[in-house]
């Protein structure tokens, strides 16, 4: 690999050992997938933050590294943690487990992490962390790394929880992979003639499609989308989010609007088809055979304003009789509370839930078996990472579950 020669310099301690040890991790990467030299990335994005994740051998590597002097050196934003940083115990926590995330969070901080104020969350696009079209970034969580890449037109692969942070300590990553024009090429192309409406059809479309093409990369023909109508962000949000956890798919273009397919022909020579006519597979994936859900799950993706706004006017008026939590970035949380939408929401019986990820919570810890999700994405963690059974459903859908009318 062709190094600079700063790069050298840092590889060989030059900066001191926690810049040797990030440069060594970036560089092993590197050499793992053939790259030729390391590019300097805008931005990097953080996994590996919620403390049931990551654990105490987490937190003590994290420390140590902080301790030896690791400091990002380029803008740098956190994955979401597991409970709310303020309202946790409402949540249902003990005060052991927050201050052990707290001290995660302490660590980043430590490091210069979001300039000593960051913002936990797998949605940083929605709150000021959007790279442009062709930037390279260093991102980790597999929403984002889709959002980014399909939606942002920018470039990365995804990054692992270690690489993540050494790639914000070096401000580099390995040239392979997403960054690469050869690799951006769509493989298959999706036909869809399956209507599509709500978001959560936007998800179930990419459970079906990730399942299928697996790490190929889709075009879609067909979606009854325009760039700029309401919630279209949104739909392509929940579509990414779907297909990189049902699949492993990085990057996606859709006809006539993401930006790389606006601006040249996308579909490599030979590409296969696929072609979807029904969604009902991608709900049905997702659905155990529940008799009551004690929680529903909205907002993953972190929701945007305008999701939480939608959830507010279903509700206005009327009385949950399960619990409803949003998760979502804190400036959305704060700028739903300035809006009033926050309030009818908490007026149901629903909470913001800042910061915070449900997925890679202890949610059976906290009571929950069985928990409504409008996102595929969600369900499918949910069900594999925290042991809950599902449902997989239209917001609609989820609300009439957990709504006692007024
Ligand atoms: Fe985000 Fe958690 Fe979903 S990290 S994409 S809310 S599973």
């Amino acid at each position: 690999m062709q190094l600079t020669d700063q790069e050298r310099a840092w590889l060989a301690g030059e900066a001191g050992p926690a810049t040797k040890r990030a440069m060594e991790i970036v560089v092993a990467l590197g050499q793992i997938y053939h790259a030729e030299r390391l590019i300097p990335v805008a931005s990097v994005q953080i996994s590996g933050v919620s403390y049931r994740n990551i654990g105490a051998a987490g937190l003590d590597f994290l420390a140590n590294w902080a301790a030896e002097g690791a400091r990002v050196r380029v803008p740098t934003t956190l994955n979401p943690t597991a409970n709310d940083l303020q309202i946790w115990s409402e949540q249902g926590f003990d005060a052991g487990f927050a201050a052990k995330q707290q001290a995660v969070v302490d660590v980043f901080v430590q490091m210069g992490v979001g300039d000593g104020h960051p913002v936990p969350t797998c949605a940083p696009y929605l709150v000021g962390n959007a790279p442009g079209l062709g930037e390279h970034v260093a991102w980790a969580e597999s929403s984002a790394v889709s959002y980014a890449n399909s939606v942002l037109g920018a470039r990365t692969n995804r990054e692992g929880g270690p690489g993540a942070v050494a790639a914000a300590l070096v401000g580099r990553t390995g040239a392979y992979g997403m960054h690469l024009n050869a690799n951006r090429q769509a493989t298959v192309r999706v036909e869809v003639r399956a209507q599509l409406q709500t978001l959560s059809d936007y998800s179930a479309l990419g459970a079906i499609v990730g399942q299928r093409v697996r790490k190929q990369v889709p075009y879609f023909a067909g979606l009854p989308l325009e760039r700029d109508a309401p919630l279209w962000q949104e739909k392509l949000k929940a579509l990414g989010a779907a297909m990189a956890a049902a699949g492993a798919v990085a990057l996606y273009h859709v006809e006539d609007v993401t930006p790389e397919a606006r601006a040249a022909p996308v579909l490599a020579d030979g590409a296969g088809t696929l072609v979807i006519d029904h969604l009902m597979p991608g709900y049905a994936m997702l659905n155990d055979p529940v008799e009551h859900i004690d929680l529903v799950w909205v907002g993953c993706p972190h929701a945007s304003l305008a999701e939480i706004a939608r959830v507010a006017e279903a509700l206005r008026g009327k009385q949950l009789r399960v619990p409803l939590w949003i998760t979502c970035a804190r400036p959305i949380k704060e700028a739903a509370i300035a809006q009033g939408v926050a309030a009818d929401i908490e007026a149901a019986g629903g909470r913001l839930i800042a910061d915070a990820c449900m997925a890679i919570a202890p949610v059976r810890d906290l009571g929950f078996t069985s928990v409504a999700a409008v996102s595929a994405k969600g369900a499918f963690y949910l069900r594999n990472l925290a042991g809950v059974k599902t449902r997989f459903a239209t917001l609609d859908d989820c609300l009439a579950l957990a709504l006692q009318e007024t």
